[in-house]
């Protein structure tokens, strides 16, 4: 018995989606034709399909769990659940309107939206949330390059994805609200069978391996053997750096994890304790 897994054939969540299998040991090929390829070595299948279809696939057990934006999950409200957050794939959900309008919206708020019309892929939160804040907009669904309808004069403004925002700028276009945080969500069959549930199980514990050791690098190096306490304090590894004695009388060879943020500020400050010799290295898995 296989785990199907539902993946998107292409667009944002794509190559991290396949980076991540892979890492976790689940060889797939990313084929363009097939729809559902089977792993290799994990009792594993993979459903490709447009995002758009995957909530529905999960929801109705055509797929057992899939990989999605959260906020093509939350549009669909499909009944399915959220197993767990991915932590990539990042963006917000947002409205936002033509640069040239900003005096009148600072002067009259979250209203400025009655009566206008926004053009968007995503009429169900935006519905949702008109009705929350109590407004009346006209929605105007498009399902590709809805940031040029203002432009072309299709609407007033517009409620997309935003990422890095190049998209607004290169349109003359001013994100005014956040209407929801989004990120790579694994959705889950309400109904999954205990053998199906084990093979999940496994899955996540690889995803979580291989989440844990991203952005964190394994560092070794040299140390006059007095400096060690003070070392340490600098570099929390995991629970305490490991610590050799060095032939050479008076040193240290200190081996931990640092995360790769805090890389070259911690790297200065062993440098000032005398730290020598320091070596470098990825981690591929971490098991905590
Ligand atoms: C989204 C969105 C914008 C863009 C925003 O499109 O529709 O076009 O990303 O990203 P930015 O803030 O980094 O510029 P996406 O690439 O997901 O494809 P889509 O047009 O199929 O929605
Ligand atoms: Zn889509």
């Amino acid at each position: 018995m296989n785990l199907r897994i539902a993946v998107q054939t292409k667009g944002r969540l794509f190559e991290e989606t396949m980076t991540m299998l892979s890492e976790s040991s689940i060889k797939v090929e990313s084929s363009k034709r097939t729809l559902l390829v089977p792993a290799k070595n994990f009792p594993v299948e993979i459903l490709y399909l447009r995002d758009d279809d995957i909530p529905q696939a999960v929801a109705s057990g055509i797929a057992d769990v899939g990989i999605v934006g959260e906020n093509e999950f939350e549009e669909r409200q499909e009944n399915a659940e959220i197993i767990k957050r991915l932590d990539f794939s990042k963006c917000r959900l947002s409205l936002a309107i033509p640069e040239v309008k900003m005096p009148d919206y600072i002067a009259q708020g979250l209203k400025w939206f009655n009566g206008k019309k926004i053009a968007t892929s995503y009429p169900g939160i935006l519905k949702r949330f008109l009705d929350k804040n109590q407004l009346t907009a006209d929605i105007h669904v498009i399902t590709g390059s809805v940031e040029i309808a203002p432009g072309i004069g299709l609407a007033d403004c517009i409620f997309d994805i935003v990422s890095s925002g190049s998209t607004l700028v290169s349109n003359n276009l001013k994100e005014v609200e956040i209407v929801m945080q989004s990120e790579a969500v694994l959705i889950g069959n309400k109904g999954l069978t205990a053998e199906k549930k084990a093979i999940l199980d496994e899955i996540l514990f690889r995803f979580d391996s291989y989440k844990n050791a991203e952005g964190k690098k394994y560092i070794v190096l040299n140390i006059p053997t007095n400096k060690i306490k003070e070392a340490s304090e600098i570099l929390p590894g995991m629970k305490a750096p490991t610590v050799t004695p060095l032939e050479t009388e008076g040193w240290s060879s200190l081996a931990s994890v640092l995360e790769e943020k805090h890389f070259w500020e911690i790297i200065g400050k062993l440098k000032q304790l005398g730290a020598e010799s320091i070596l470098v290295m990825p981690i591929e898995k971490m098991i905590l």
